[in-house]
């Protein structure tokens, strides 16, 4: 698959770490320019662009496009991925944290889309892949906000998708379940027995263990390549059958 993006650019938020890192790395060894958009852009990935971007800061945002596209010359593809979680019910997290969580996980897609377009309205072969995950697809406990913020991500993703059609711009999404990542490293660290955590979090995915973060970005290259040129406003969730299966418990 090697040179399926060749001549091609792509951005990618929070790339700097977990299902960001193994995207930007993925579509570089497929042929990419990448730049990695990042609160901490020195732990971009070896071969990428490292760009520093604060998805909730529209000026930052617009600064970082516009120096990935003075500097690699075009963008043709985006990855929305940069994103935060929290955790309770609505009784939980006070109006600030809905804020913030949405700024990051929502508009922070908005911001990067609407400073690319009108670059990837002159790509011959553009595309936005928005990290999702199993959280808008499902009801899970205690992660109301985030899974309202999530639910926005696939919402936007379908009207985005229906938008910019007669651009040539095509918008998908990724759903992953809980994927192996130093987002999870930093849960299981708070919790009071880590071990039995992270055993049920993997008891939870139908194929008994946590979803690679490389799995993820295998994804998100399926639809950002220009091989998937009829693919748009769709999901590809990925996530050992978390969403659609109804399994007998594992022995
Ligand atoms: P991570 O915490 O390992 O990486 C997130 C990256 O986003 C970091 O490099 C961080 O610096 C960057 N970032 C955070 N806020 C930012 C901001 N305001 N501006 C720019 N960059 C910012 O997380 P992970 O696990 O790789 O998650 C990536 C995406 O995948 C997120 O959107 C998350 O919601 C989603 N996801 C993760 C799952 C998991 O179980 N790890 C499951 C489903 C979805």
């Amino acid at each position: 698959m090697s040179g399926e993006f060749d001549g091609l650019v792509a951005l990618v938020t929070g790339g700097a770490s977990g299902i960001g890192a193994a995207v930007a790395t993925t579509l570089v060894a497929r042929g990419a320019r990448v730049a990695v958009l990042d609160l901490d852009p020195a732990a971009a990935p070896e071969g990428t662009l490292g760009v520093r971007a604060d998805v909730t800061d529209d000026a930052s945002v617009r600064a970082a496009v516009d120096e990935v596209v003075r500097t690699l010359g075009r963008l043709d593809v985006v990855v929305n991925n940069a994103g935060i979680g929290a955790q309770g019910t609505v009784a939980d997290n006070p109006d600030d944290e809905w804020r913030r969580v949405l700024d990051v996980n929502v508009l922070g897609a908005v911001r990067v889309s609407r400073a690319a377009l009108p670059h990837l309205r002159r790509s011959p072969s553009a595309a936005i892949v928005n990290t999702g995950s199993i959280a808008a697809t499902v009801g899970l406990p205690q992660r109301a906000l985030y899974s309202a913020s999530k639910g926005a991500v696939l919402a936007l993703t379908r009207a985005m998708a229906a938008d910019h059609l007669a651009d040539g711009i095509r918008v998908n999404c990724v759903n992953p379940g809980t994927a192996d990542t130093p987002w999870i490293g930093r849960l299981l660290a708070k919790a009071d027995d880590p071990a039995a955590e992270r055993a049920a979090l993997e008891a939870r995915q139908p194929h008994g263990r946590l979803v690679r973060a490389q799995e993820v970005a295998d994804a998100v290259a399926y639809l950002a390549s220009p091989a998937s040129g009829s693919t748009t406003g769709t999901t590809i969730a990925v996530d050992g059958g978390m969403n659609d299966l109804r399994t007998r418990p594992r022995a």
